[in-house]
């Protein structure tokens, strides 16, 4: 074990869901991939008083490395302890592929993980999914299986239309499973096209009330639920990017979700908007500037404005726990 979760001031999910649940807010996973949006999501999250889960896909761990990772994440509750905030933090593993990525992600460090096993057979993911909680939950580790598979591309996975979860399956799946919590596909999709011009951009709010009918209390996770704002849309195509139709989730169908069982909603492409408009506004604006600092802390503060505002508008957390002092 390089490192213990628990050594890094890290909490595990459960508290957080049964928390959420309880009060009826939903807890934020953010996706991270460096240290200016870790910074971003913490402030945000501690000025709030939010829980927060600082979700790392594989690609993300690549990228940063598994140190840095294990390491942004202690960084993250130390930030958010000087600034007088008690906000739980998770960090969790998105899209985890196999037991053996898991079991890595555990030994440095990781608090909370996904198997996604979504893409293979119903029996085959439970088989899957059950390996995952019996090794995790040995290190208090907690487990998110997903049942049901999002239209689009879904670890490296890529289907053309949502095969929707069924709602008679899922009571069967998460008692054989053992896992912590279930993501769903109920409409939403990853990346920054989720619906095309002229859809009604609706979700199948009624597949997850039958749901929760099935499972009462047990938390609900709803991937690819990025928002698209129209504001980081205009401000890449006025600084020079292309970005074409792109369309989000309507906040207000998530706002409801949020109310009900869904524990955890995925945010990871709007940060990555925010980050990218603020950038390129600098670039384009100063075409002289050349110290990184100068471009990055604008797109860090478009990333925790973000943050902050889908907080109050979607995941309803302000205040389940001490806001920051200073
Ligand atoms: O669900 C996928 C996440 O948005 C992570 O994306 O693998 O490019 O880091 P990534
Ligand atoms: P978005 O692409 O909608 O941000 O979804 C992120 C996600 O589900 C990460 O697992
Ligand atoms: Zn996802």
């Amino acid at each position: 074990m390089r490192y213990n979760y628990k050594d890094l001031g890290l909490v595990n999910t459960k508290e957080m869901f049964t928390k959420a649940n309880k009060e009826g807010y939903a807890v934020p996973a953010f996706n991270f991939n460096n240290m200016e949006q870790m910074l971003a999501i913490v402030e945000a999250c501690a000025e709030m008083g939010s829980p927060v889960i600082l979700q790392c896909s594989n690609g993300a761990r690549n990228y940063m490395g598994k140190p840095v990772v294990a390491m942004l994440a202690k960084a993250a509750v130390d930030v958010a302890r000087e600034m007088g905030s008690d906000i739980p933090i998770a960090l969790h593993l998105d899209h985890g592929s196999s037991f053996e990525q898991v079991k890595d992600c555990i030994e440095w460090g990781f608090s909370s993980v996904m198997i996604d096993a979504s893409h293979h057979s119903f029996e085959k993911n439970i088989v899957e999914s059950k390996k995952v909680a019996d090794y995790a939950h040995g290190k208090d580790v907690t487990v998110e299986a997903e049942l049901g598979i999002l239209a689009g591309i879904e670890d490296e996975i890529s289907n053309e239309v949502h095969i929707y979860t069924q709602p008679h399956e899922v009571e069967e799946f998460v008692a054989k499973a053992g896992v912590d919590s279930l993501a769903i596909s109920i409409g939403t999709s990853h990346g920054a096209h989720k619906f095309k011009p002229g859809d009604d951009p609706k979700l199948k709010l009624e597949i997850l009330a039958e749901i929760e009918t099935k499972i009462p209390g047990f938390p609900i996770v709803l991937h690819g639920s990025s928002s698209v704002p129209a504001k980081f849309i205009s401000m890449i195509k006025e600084y020079g990017g292309e970005i074409k139709d792109a369309i989000g989730i309507p906040n207000d169908q998530l706002r409801g979700a949020a109310k009900s069982a869904v524990a955890k909603i995925n945010v990871d492409t709007d940060g990555r908007l925010a980050f990218t408009a603020g950038i390129r506004e600098v670039l384009a604006t100063k075409p002289g500037e050349f110290d990184p600092r100068k471009y990055l802390a604008p797109a860090k503060k478009y990333m925790k404005e973000f943050y902050m505002t889908k907080i109050t508008d979607v995941f309803g957390s302000e205040g389940a726990y001490k806001k920051a002092t200073k």
